[in-house]
């Protein structure tokens, strides 16, 4: 094991698949303890074991982003077990994609509860943690759908439009207290988000576009966010757009 994240903290949101899974992982494997959260427990449970068997200590905790009660006690929780925070990655997301025209709104609600405001609740109940130990690192998960809007993509790309604000101000307002902010938005990628699209005809046409080409893996991802959290304290690496090779647009 590489020990560069020993003694650091680290909470993951949405780490019962894909990315947040990945880097559970990979920043376990550099030696950080690793508070993982979902809302799928028995994922979570399968995934302690293995972080476990790398030598570090981990909590799982259910939380569900939308509810900023959970949020709360996910850093709570942390407070409790660890007594500190270092590495926040703001990860759990939903992509349900599909044209404005007759969408079910009740997907925006999910898209806007989960992306944008789980993410600021988690932030809000972390930044004071963060700011009496004088250092810290938020890792926001925007998409390349946060630079480059779409039809049929308008709700998501609004959502990850507005982490990307959200994140520059966040930056702007903590940097003077050691906190860095990174923003990372990735491409297409083999991971099970999309499945969970609601509209069937945008999921087969989605699913058709992205298995044509060579798509990212989630450990890609997990390396960048690694990039990011070793950089030596004086480096605040504050964005990241990583598309596969493939991908044009
Ligand atoms: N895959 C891509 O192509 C791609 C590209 C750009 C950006 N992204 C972004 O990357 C992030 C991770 O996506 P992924 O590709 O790894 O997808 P994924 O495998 O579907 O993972 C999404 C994670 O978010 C969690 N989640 C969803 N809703 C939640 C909620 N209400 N509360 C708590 N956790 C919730 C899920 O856990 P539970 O269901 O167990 O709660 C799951 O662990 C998302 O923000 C996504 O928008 C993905």
């Amino acid at each position: 094991m590489d020990k560069s994240l020993k003694g650091k903290v680290a909470v993951v949101t949405g780490a019962s698949s894909g990315f947040g899974e990945a880097t559970a992982l990979a920043l376990a494997e550099h030696g950080a303890d690793i508070v993982a959260a979902a809302r799928r427990m028995d994922r979570l449970a399968d995934l302690e074991k293995r972080i476990g068997a790398k030598g570090v200590q981990v909590l799982s905790v259910k939380c569900d982003v939308q509810q900023e009660a959970d949020c709360k006690n996910l850093i709570a929780e942390t407070m409790e077990r660890f007594g500190r925070i270092d590495i926040l990655i703001n990860n759990a997301g939903v992509m349900l994609l599909g044209p404005i025209e007759d969408a079910d709104t009740e997907d925006w609600r999910r898209m806007i509860n989960t992306n944008v405001l789980g993410l600021m609740y988690c932030t809000h109940a972390a930044v004071p943690h963060m700011r009496k130990q004088k250092s810290g690192h938020i890792v926001n998960i925007s998409s390349v759908a946060g630079r480059t809007a779409r039809a049929g993509s308008g709700v998501y790309n609004a959502s990850k439009w507005a982490v990307g604000a959200f994140s520059e101000a966040l930056r702007q307002e903590t940097h003077m207290d050691g906190i860095r902010m990174t923003l990372i938005e990735p491409g297409a990628a083999a991971t099970e988000l999309r499945d969970h699209i609601t509209n069937k005809e945008v999921r087969d046409s989605v699913n058709k576009w992205a298995e044509a080409m060579r798509q990212l893996e989630s450990e890609d991802i997990a390396a960048a966010i690694l990039y990011a959290v070793t950089a030596p304290d004086r480096v605040n690496v504050n964005e990241i757009l990583i598309r596969p090779t493939d991908q044009p647009g």
